[in-house]
Formats: C-alpha cells, sequence, structure tokens
C-alpha cells in the first residue's frame, strides 16, 4: 500500500490558463508533485466547462489549450496522473449520490451562484435568468471530483475556498450516516492575494482583464503595455508599493530584483522602463515552457496518449471506491 498523502486539482478548459492559474494553482500543485512527497492527480475538468461553453470545437479546442499547459510547466506523466474528468464516469455517478446529501440551500449560498444571481437582480432580470442548473450544482460535482480518489490535498487559489468546504460538507453528511467512506480533503492554498488581473480585480476569464500563459513575446508586450498608469513623468519619484506593475513583478522576480527595482522606483522611473522590465522577468519564466506548449499542440496525439493512460490508472480505483459507496448506501 502507499501510503503517500495524495494531491488532487482541476483545471475548467474554458480558454487557455492565465497567470493567476499559474500561479495560484498550476505552480504549487506541480511543486507539490515534483517534492515527492505526494501522489499526484491533476485533471481536466471539461464536464465543469459545460455549464458554460456550448461549442463544441471550442471545447475540445480549449481542453488540448489546458493538458497543453500543464505538460510543458513541467507536469511529468510519469510522476502525476493527468487526465479528463468526462473520461470517468464513476464522477458522475457519484455526483447523483452527493446530490442527495447537499441541502439546496448550500447551493443558494454558493458565491459563484450568488455572485449571478445578485448580478441578475441589479439588472433588473429574473434572479435566475441564464443560470442553468449545472452551474447551480457545480460545487456537488466538483466535490466528487475531490471526494472519488479520498483526496488528502487540494492545490486550488483562494476564490476556490467554499468548495473544498461544501466537499467536506458533503462528505461529513455522508459519513454521518453511513460511517467513515469519505476522507475529508484540504485546501492548500498559496499565501498571499489572488492574482490581479489588468484592471486591479481578480484576474479572470470571466472579467476579461487576463494575460494567457502562452502569447507570443509580442502580444505579451502588447498586453503589458495596457496596464494603466498615472500621468507622471520618468523622473518622478514613485511608489513601489501603490503600482500595479509593480505587484505583478514581485511574482516573478527574484528578491534582488525586487530591491533594485523598487530603488528604480525611487530614484525615478519611467512607466515604459517598468513596463520593460516586467515584461522580461515574465518572459523570462514562460519562454522554454512556451516553446513546449507550441511543440504539443502540434502534435495533439500525443496529449491523447497521455489522457488515456491518466483515465487507465485512474478508473480502477473510482470503480473499486464507488463499490464501496454504493454497499455503504444499500444498492448492492
Ligand atoms: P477563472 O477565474 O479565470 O475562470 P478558474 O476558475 O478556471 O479561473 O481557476 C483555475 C484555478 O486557478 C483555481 O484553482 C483558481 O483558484 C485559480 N485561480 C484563478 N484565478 C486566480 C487568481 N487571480 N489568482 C490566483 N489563483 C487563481
Ligand atoms: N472549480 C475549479 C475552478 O473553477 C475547477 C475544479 C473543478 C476543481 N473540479 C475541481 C479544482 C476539483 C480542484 C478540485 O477553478
Amino acid at each position: 500500500m502507499n501510503s503517500k498523502k495524495i494531491s488532487l486539482t482541476g483545471i475548467k478548459p474554458t480558454g487557455m490558463p492565465h497567470l493567476g492559474n499559474y500561479l495560484g494553482a498550476i505552480k504549487p500543485a506541480l511543486e507539490m508533485a515534483n517534492s515527492g512527497q505526494y501522489e499526484a492527480y491533476y485533471f481536466i475538468a471539461d464536464y465543469h466547462s459545460l455549464t458554460s461553453v456550448h461549442k463544441a470545437q471550442e471545447l475540445n479546442d480549449y481542453i488540448y489549450e489546458v493538458a497543453a499547459c500543464w505538460l510543458a510547466l513541467g507536469l511529468d506523466p510519469s510522476n502525476v496522473t493527468l487526465y479528463k474528468q468526462s473520461d470517468i464516469p464513476e464522477i458522475m455517478e457519484l455526483n447523483w449520490i452527493l446530490s442527495c446529501f447537499s441541502a439546496k440551500g448550500l447551493m443558494n449560498r454558493a458565491h459563484a451562484y450568488k455572485a449571478l444571481s445578485a448580478e441578475n437582480e441589479s439588472k433588473g432580470r429574473d434572479t435566475d435568468h441564464g443560470i442553468n442548473m449545472g452551474l447551480y450544482t457545480y460545487p456537488i460535482l466538483m466535490s466528487s471530483d475531490i471526494l472519488f480518489l479520498k483526496s488528502d490535498f487540494v492545490p486550488v487559489g483562494a476564490d476556490q475556498l467554499q468548495h473544498i468546504e461544501i466537499a467536506r460538507d458533503l462528505a461529513n453528511a455522508f459519513n454521518h450516516v453511513y460511517g467513515e467512506v469519505f476522507t475529508l480533503p484540504q485546501a492548500k492554498v498559496q499565501e498571499g492575494e489572488l492574482v490581479p488581473g489588468l484592471d486591479g480585480r481578480k484576474m479572470s476569464k470571466s472579467y476579461d482583464n487576463h494575460i494567457p500563459l502562452f502569447l507570443t513575446e509580442k502580444k505579451l508586450r502588447k498586453m503589458i503595455n495596457k496596464i494603466t498608469t498615472d500621468s507622471s513623468e520618468p523622473s518622478e519619484p514613485k511608489d513601489p508599493e501603490n503600482s500595479l506593475i509593480f505587484d505583478f513583478y514581485k511574482l516573478f522576480a527574484t528578491e534582488q530584483q525586487i530591491k533594485d527595482l523598487s530603488d528604480w522606483y525611487k530614484r525615478g522611473i519611467g512607466w515604459g522602463e517598468a513596463k520593460l522590465e516586467l515584461f522580461n522577468v515574465i518572459n523570462e519564466e514562460l519562454k522554454g515552457p512556451r516553446e513546449k506548449y507550441n511543440e504539443l499542440m502540434a502534435d495533439r496525439k500525443l496529449i491523447d496518449e497521455i489522457l488515456e493512460q491518466g483515465a487507465a490508472k485512474v478508473r480502477p480505483r473510482a470503480s473499486e471506491f464507488l463499490k464501496e459507496v454504493k454497499k455503504a448506501i444499500g444498492v448492492i
């Protein structure tokens, strides 16, 4: 028996992952996997995307983009099991079972649903306008993703904490009736704030303020140039602690680089110069992975093979565990 704790996380294929996904989830998850201390399972949450992406070709492309991002950023399939949620039908069976243990009120309180219904209300629309049941019960499917593998740790950005709490609530509700069937998962969240977007709010695809991970150098430079700044002269001293460019810089630079740029801010720096420094540190980190990403996207067969192998490893565990759950509830 393997005594290593399980680390599991998923990314929704709704577009190419962005710098927030990378720093908040992908990078910490890969660090956990590479530490050798965990058994790692990372997956593509494609059924979650179906709550919002209803174009087949688009969804299919996004699946490859997310898989290629994981691989390009260093996921080693011999060390981490990479799979696609929709290849594990047991997750959907568990989804139904768990939905029978989820109070409706718990879903009413889920942040993503609440935000959408509040937006509807503020615009004078019906509160349920545009909200499908998949979106409403999203946290139950996410709980199934986590619980079916008896995950111990879930590396995610802080915006996902409520979902992990819900997974624990559902596991507890079930265990309370049937005994200790489910393992209670714990979130592993990066310290500090969520990565900001180009407008200073949380970086998110939904806010359209994000920097996709693998843009060409030219496009990356252009995006960085879009960060809004004030109209102060280059020679004027600037406060690094009050600058979005500097906030981004800190996420990619070394201690020494951070100190040097901070000094330059205080002496007076032109915003164009600050943006170039920022471009350089981001580009330095992403240059190698970008090449790998482009290679992988040009040969999707390799991605197919890796995902198939991942699913083949996960399914026997899923079906074994589901038997345990079915026995507990009395259907077998
Ligand atoms: P988006 O909000 O762009 O749709 P996802 O919901 O697909 O992103 O998030 C995938 C993972 O990335 C999750 O673990 C999430 O917590 C993390 N994440 C998303 N945005 C950020 C951010 N701005 N800062 C840190 N982590 C983030
Ligand atoms: N809800 C997560 C997000 O929007 C994606 C996700 C789905 C997930 N299932 C998961 C993350 C299970 C961690 C574990 O980012």
